[in-house]
């Protein structure tokens, strides 16, 4: 496909989604998660959230806003939810939402949110083409966008500082 081609492609982002469980290393001294740990995972999530929205190879560029709103603890179910929610020239933004999940009730909370921005890198002397655009298909699309490029442009502005 040639780059003019790609740069007409516009695509929806899939919901992306990893499920671990908690083993006893990953805990810290209070039998909950580390949180280094849930930040591997998330970087993972948003690594394939990426990826597969443009079949490029991508780097993480940074970590945006990460909250950690609740824990999870050892031998509960963790899973991670992915989206990219904008795109840029080169970049994309990516939302992560962290659950945790009791393994025998079943009940899951929300515990994690955090958000990172994805580069497309040259390798091998390829360049990299023209991301695709950004559909928004509904209402939390379009809300997610107006997050992601408020994030966006904040990244602009560190940079120039
Ligand atoms: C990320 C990286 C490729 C950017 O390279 P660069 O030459 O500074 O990039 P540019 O100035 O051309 O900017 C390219 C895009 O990256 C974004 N970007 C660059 N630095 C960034 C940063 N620190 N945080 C967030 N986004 C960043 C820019 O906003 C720009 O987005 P846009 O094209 O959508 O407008 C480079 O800094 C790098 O390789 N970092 C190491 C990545 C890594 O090893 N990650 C861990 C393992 S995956």
């Amino acid at each position: 496909m040639s780059e003019i081609e790609n740069e007409q492609v516009a695509r929806e982002a899939n919901e992306e989604h990893i499920a671990d469980i908690i083993l006893p290393h990953q805990t810290n001294g209070y039998g909950t998660m580390f949180g280094g740990d849930v930040m591997a995972l998330m970087d993972k999530a948003a690594s394939i959230a990426s990826l597969r929205f443009c079949r490029q190879p991508v780097v993480t560029a940074s970590s945006e806003r990460i909250d950690f709103r609740a824990p999870i603890g050892q031998g509960e179910i963790i899973e991670a939810f992915s989206r990219v929610i904008f795109v840029g020239r080169t970049s994309m933004v990516v939302r992560v939402r962290i659950y945790g999940e009791h393994p025998l009730l079943g009940d899951r909370r929300i515990c994690t949110k955090g958000y990172f921005s994805m580069v497309v890198i040259t390798r091998d002397g390829v360049h990299p083409r023209p991301l695709p655009q950004l559909l928004l298909p509904d209402d939390e699309a379009r809300a997610e966008y107006v997050v992601g490029e408020e994030i966006h442009q904040a990244i602009i502005a560190r940079r120039q500082r």
